[in-house]
């Protein structure tokens, strides 16, 4: 177990931030050279145009659509549902789906530009059943969510893996607030044979699966493993391999998690305005240092607390640095207890590197955990960022992610040994 920890651990060590390691290793880009972010399968596959009269349509396409284009320095956005750290978004979402109405039983690409499904494989007595939870059949929906990870190590180098994993709880996230929209449970799978899938999904080297969501009738049957391999099909134009990035992911996709029992949560948002809220959700880009009210504040804390439906969990414990809360004595809080009172805008500015939202917020908060694998705790912190966004934007108070941070100086500032996996910031 010490040894199974320490290299879950040893990615997350070599990746920390430091005053010295931003200051010379800035991650300036020359954006003309960014790979693309939208995987097209080849023409020959067959389609499915998405229509969103049609609800299982609608319940996928929600998962993952572009949301607002804008063309900033003269390069064109496409900015989606899901957030995206640099909004470079290294995660892709395949389906499959099973017996339902009017589809092809099949593994389908969400092709999000073309706003597609695309039919990479049918099946016959094979699936991902066999992969993901074997001695079971799914009649429905089986998500994978994956990442093209250079998209993101083009820019963010070896810390990427920290992004990709964190955006992939993210779009998890999307998952949850689309199925809450059409009325239907998940369970979130972190612990499966993600290596095999790699290779029977074509993926080679370029892409890896993070996580599993299904959805639907499981019935006790066995399903066999894919009886053909998919093609390799490169997710972005061009690729430069990272071999540190490649080796610690297998590393850290092995150790099971911890367990829990699976619950679901039961959120009772409006649905007109939840909608709205995850049509309309975007990052904040600046604070107008104004307060929020404590009410709105403990409303998003509530829907942090809704139970996350996976067995396969780790805790992730929540410190927030209050400084501009109606009625909430500013410092440091872990959950709802105040560790040490006074103002810390201009530190947690600081501890973000420099980054005046950090500062300029009414709450900065910090994810930390004692995980056993690292891949599921990221992606749960990333999760709960989602319903961070979500639950602030409801409520009509803004948000942004903060994966730039120092982390040893962010640790002692908090006074935790355990490792700080993501920020995130609200207010108005
Ligand atoms: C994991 C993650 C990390 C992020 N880190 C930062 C950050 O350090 N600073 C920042 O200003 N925005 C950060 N963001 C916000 C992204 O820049 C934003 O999601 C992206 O530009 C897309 O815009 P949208 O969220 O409005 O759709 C982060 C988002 C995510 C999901």
């Amino acid at each position: 177990m010490p040894q199974n920890h320490n290299l879950e651990k040893a990615y997350h060590n070599a990746t920390k931030h430091s005053y010295l390691s931003v200051q010379t290793n800035p991650n300036y880009v020359d954006a003309s050279t960014q790979p693309s972010a939208f995987k097209v399968y080849p023409k020959f596959y067959r389609r499915v145009q998405l229509n969103l009269n049609n609800p299982v349509h609608s319940f996928i396409w929600l998962t993952s659509t572009v949301t607002l284009e804008k063309v900033y320095k003269d390069v064109s956005y496409k900015l989606r549902v899901n957030p995206s750290a640099g909004a470079l978004y290294p995660t892709e979402v395949y389906v499959q789906i099973r017996s339902v109405q009017g589809m092809i039983d099949g593994i389908y690409h969400l092709e999000v530009e073309n706003n597609c499904l695309t039919l990479i494989y049918e099946l016959i007595d094979d699936g991902l059943e066999s992969y993901v939870i074997p001695t079971k059949s799914i009649s429905g929906f089986i998500f994978l969510i994956s990442c093209v990870y250079y998209r993101s190590s083009w820019k963010y180098q070896d810390r990427s893996m920290r992004y990709c994993l964190l955006d992939s709880g993210h779009h998890l996230g999307a998952i949850a607030a689309s199925a809450y929209l059409h009325d239907r449970d998940i369970q979130l799978i972190f612990d499966f044979d993600k290596l095999a899938l790699n290779t029977d999904l074509g993926f080679e080297n370029k892409e890896f699966i993070t996580a599993c969501v299904i959805s639907g009738e499981m019935q006790e049957k066995k399903v066999r493993r894919l009886r053909l391999k998919v093609p390799f099909v490169c997710g972005t134009d061009y690729f430069e391999a990272n071999q540190f990035i490649e080796a610690s992911y297998q590393v850290t996709a092995i150790q099971p998690s911890r367990q829990q029992k699976l619950k679901q949560p039961s959120f009772k948002f409006d649905r007109d305005k939840f909608h709205q809220t995850v049509w309309n959700r975007r990052s904040t880009r600046r604070f107008r240092k104004q307060f929020i009210s404590q009410v709105d504040y403990l409303y998003i804390w509530q829907q942090l607390q809704q139970p996350i439906p996976t067995e396969n969990y780790e805790e992730i414990e929540i410190y927030s640095v209050v400084h501009r809360v109606e009625g909430m004595s500013p410092g440091l809080y872990k959950d709802k207890h105040l560790l040490k009172a006074g103002d810390f805008s201009e530190q947690t500015g600081y501890l973000c590197i420099n980054q005046v939202i950090a500062k300029d917020c009414a709450v900065t908060l910090f994810f930390v955990s004692d995980y056993t694998n690292y891949q599921t705790a990221m992606q749960i912190a990333g999760f709960l960022g989602q319903r961070v966004y979500l639950g602030s934007n409801y409520m009509g108070i803004q948000c942004s992610g903060i994966s730039a941070y120092y982390d040893d100086e962010t640790q002692r500032f908090l006074e935790t040994t355990k490792d700080v996996l993501y920020a995130m910031t609200i207010g108005n």
